[in-house]
């Protein structure tokens, strides 16, 4: 018989079908293959904190593209970078006792074995601290310069007199202005949500050094966005922007784009600005460069043509994939910046929602704040690219990672679907044909039919909705369950005469797993690698799909993937608890001590310990629980702010010490009467004091 159509090529125009093959019998010609040439990016992690499930995210839908990009023939490049400059860093390395430079190149390491440990493809991954990266920043700088985009004008800050620097607003502290909550940050509260100026703070506080900032001139240089305006118009009405993105332009281009301040003052962990002798690019100019420079290492090491892809009028191609929180940045600042340089745009920008596990923001308190280390010393990587893969579309909602049907989706999909056609398959390949493959399939039609979904999966994938791509894929394997099902090759095995029919039943079923694991090589490129090697033949292009594999034979199956164990989830969740080490979390800024008292100041301090009894969120605030305190024969109402590291309901029952004598605090949500102490202010971990056992609420603590 012949064999039929099959071809998932033709559509790229690799495989002409002639209309003089009445039969189905296809005749080769190449055409002109439309070879795309793609760069692709991820966010540039900061180099003060380890990887978590929540950059994961971000990274595995960058690199399922990526590889799906490669799949489909196209030449696809993803090169990307630390984020390594900026104030945090400066002060984490000082914290720390270490260079800047040495604390930079120990996280990139760290970050690197976390992503080749979780399979991303990348071909470059660089630091932005590097010297290719300051000639591309100083390239930019020049002709945004030259061209007359820059302007310098003085402003007034919060400097830190005691620490000699200039403030970031994340680093101060003060009084909410609208609702009066204490200890918020220099821009926003996060007990109502609203933003500010840091003057707007009441008592405002340098958070590295605890003392009350100054006001301070400083001369600045600018980017005058307003300059680009037209361009960006254009370029967000390409038609290749999401709906989310180009809708949050919109508000913005409304609102009118104010100058960008590019400059920072020394100390400054960054690239000097040149001509001058003390002020520093700001880190948000170098960090988008990094794709740049990080392509241009690529360009050096393996002779592509820098210039013809970075040139205005390329027809290559780059996307950057991002979380939703800094579109700003990059669709307004970083095309600027190219724009005013003469370089290429992106052709895209793609934003993702955020992660949250379990319904929830990922929680220390909970084990749900999980490190990529920890995740993969418990369980296999392609579960996670599974999942994550199963739950993205191409817009900007939030993922869930709900663990209880992250379990139940990899084993009933991965594990109980396509696996387990191979699996009931390949033992009668095995034994009754000595591994040989029939040489024709029974159901050609049924081959045909899975490659016909091909491109309506390809677009899929194309378009990101990578879950719609799941969802076609897992009918597919359905559909191939149900023709075993159907054909029951193991009772015909019992009969001698049928062995022939097993043969073909179990070639067609193995084929079809061909095709399944070759749609999902993208997703789960280890479980890939392991099906090749059972295959004998690769699955990593789409194209190679055109011929089933006939008549040769596949080696010994072994598990390609296991079912994911619940055990294994409670011991990661375990271990995430334990995991609150300085390196997961932003630097904690280096707090001197408070001014000297005496012994009389502090006994005015009337400290009790103070039994929880009850312990509830409050709707409203982002930061604090409201907590019902017994101190011995008295209640307390205390709104404290440990929200982000407890859950109420592992707080009932515990006692812990409270300043009993503090003046009650009239608060939006009610009278808050006390305080709780606690070690840390969030930023590193947040612990409650407790006396040891046997200490009963209401005894005074000296
Ligand atoms: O938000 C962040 O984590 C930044 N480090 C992302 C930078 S992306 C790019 F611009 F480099
Ligand atoms: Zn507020």
């Amino acid at each position: 018989m012949h064999v039929r159509r099959y071809s998932l090529a033709d559509r790229r125009g690799i495989i002409a079908h002639s209309s003089d093959c009445p039969d189905g019998e296809r005749k080769k010609a190449t055409m002109s293959k439309q070879k795309r040439k793609i760069l692709v990016t991820s966010g540039l992690p900061y180099a003060n904190g380890a990887i978590h499930l929540g950059h994961m995210l971000e990274y595995i839908q960058t690199d399922i593209w990526a590889r799906f990009q490669r799949s489909q023939g196209h030449e696809c490049y993803f090169a990307w970078a630390d984020d390594a400059h900026g104030t945090p860093i400066m002060l984490r390395a000082e914290a720390e006792g270490v260079t800047p430079e040495t604390l930079i190149a120990r996280m990139n390491a760290e970050h690197q074995q976390d992503f080749i440990d979780f399979g991303l493809s990348y071909d470059n991954y660089s630091n932005t601290h590097d010297e290719t990266n300051r000639e591309c920043v100083e390239t930019i700088y020049q002709r945004l310069n030259e061209g007359g985009y820059i302007d310098r004008r003085t402003i007034s800050q919060f400097y830190d007199e005691e620490k000699g620097m200039f403030l970031p607003d994340r680093f101060i502290r003060g009084t909410c202005p609208r609702c009066k909550t204490e200890d918020q940050y220099g821009d926003s509260c996060e007990a109502c949500g609203g933003t500010y100026s840091p003057t707007d703070l009441i008592d405002p506080r340098s958070a590295v050094s605890g003392t009350a900032p100054v006001m301070r001139d400083s001369e600045h240089f600018f980017v005058r966005l307003a300059g680009f305006e037209a361009r960006l118009q254009n370029w967000m009405s390409s038609g290749k922007q999401q709906p989310g993105v180009v809708n949050k332009m919109q508000e913005w281009f409304e609102d009118g784009l104010r100058d960008w301040d590019i400059s920072r003052d020394e100390p400054y962990f960054g690239f000097k600005i040149p001509g001058t002798d003390d002020k520093f690019f700001y880190v948000w100019v170098d960090a988008p460069i990094g794709y740049m420079s990080s392509f241009k290492e690529l360009c050096e090491r393996n002779n592509l043509d820098f210039d013809a892809w970075w040139k205005p009028d390329t027809d290559t191609e780059m996307y950057n994939f991002i979380g939703k929180d800094i579109v700003y940045f990059h669709t307004l600042f970083w095309p600027a910046m190219l724009m005013g340089a003469g370089y290429r745009t992106p052709t895209a920008v793609y934003a993702h929602g955020f992660l949250t596990v379990d319904g929830a923001k990922m929680s220390k308190s909970r084990g749900t704040f999980i490190m990529a280390r920890t995740y993969l010393d418990h369980l296999n990587p392609d579960y996670l690219r599974y999942y994550y893969c199963a739950r993205l579309g191409p817009g900007l909602a939030d993922i869930d990672l709900s663990l209880d049907d992250f379990v139940a989706r990899v084993n009933s999909d991965m594990v109980g679907k396509v696996i387990n056609i191979a699996s009931r398959c390949a033992g009668f390949i095995q034994r009754g044909s000595n591994g040989r493959l029939a040489a024709e399939l029974p159901e050609p039609e049924l081959y045909q039919r899975f490659i016909d979904q091909g491109e309506a999966i390809a677009n899929d994938f194309e378009q990101r909705n990578y879950q719609a791509a799941i969802r076609r894929i897992m009918g597919l394997a359905d559909e191939g369950n149900r023709y075993i099902d159907h054909h029951k090759p193991w009772q015909l095995n019992k009969q001698d005469d049928q062995q022939a029919k097993v043969q073909a039943i179990c070639s067609q079923g193995i084929n079809l797993f061909r095709v399944l694991i070759t749609y999902l090589a993208p997703v789960v490129p280890f479980t890939a690698v392991k099906a090749a090697e059972f295959l004998g033949v690769a699955v990593d292009q789409w194209s190679d799909l055109d011929q089933p594999v006939l008549g040769v034979c596949i080696n010994t199956f072994k598990p390609l993937m296991t079912r994911v164990d619940p055990v294994k989830i409670r011991a990661m969740v375990e271990a995430s608890k334990q995991d609150l080490e300085i390196s997961n979390v932003p630097a904690t800024p280096v707090l001197d001590l408070a001014d000297e008292i005496t012994i009389d100041e502090f006994l005015k301090v009337d400290l009790r310990v103070a039994k929880i009894i009850n312990a509830e969120t409050v709707p409203e605030a982002d930061k604090l629980l409201q907590l019902t305190l017994d101190i011995g024969g008295e209640i307390r109402n205390v709104f404290a702010g440990i929200k982000s590291a407890y859950d109420p309901a592992d707080l009932v029952g515990r006692h812990i010490v409270m300043v009993a004598n503090l003046k009650p605090r009239k608060m939006r949500f009610g009278l808050s009467e006390g305080m709780v102490l606690a070690a840390g202010s969030g930023a590193g971990g947040l612990f409650l004091l407790s006396p040891d056992a046997g200490a009963t609420a209401g005894t005074r603590v000296t």
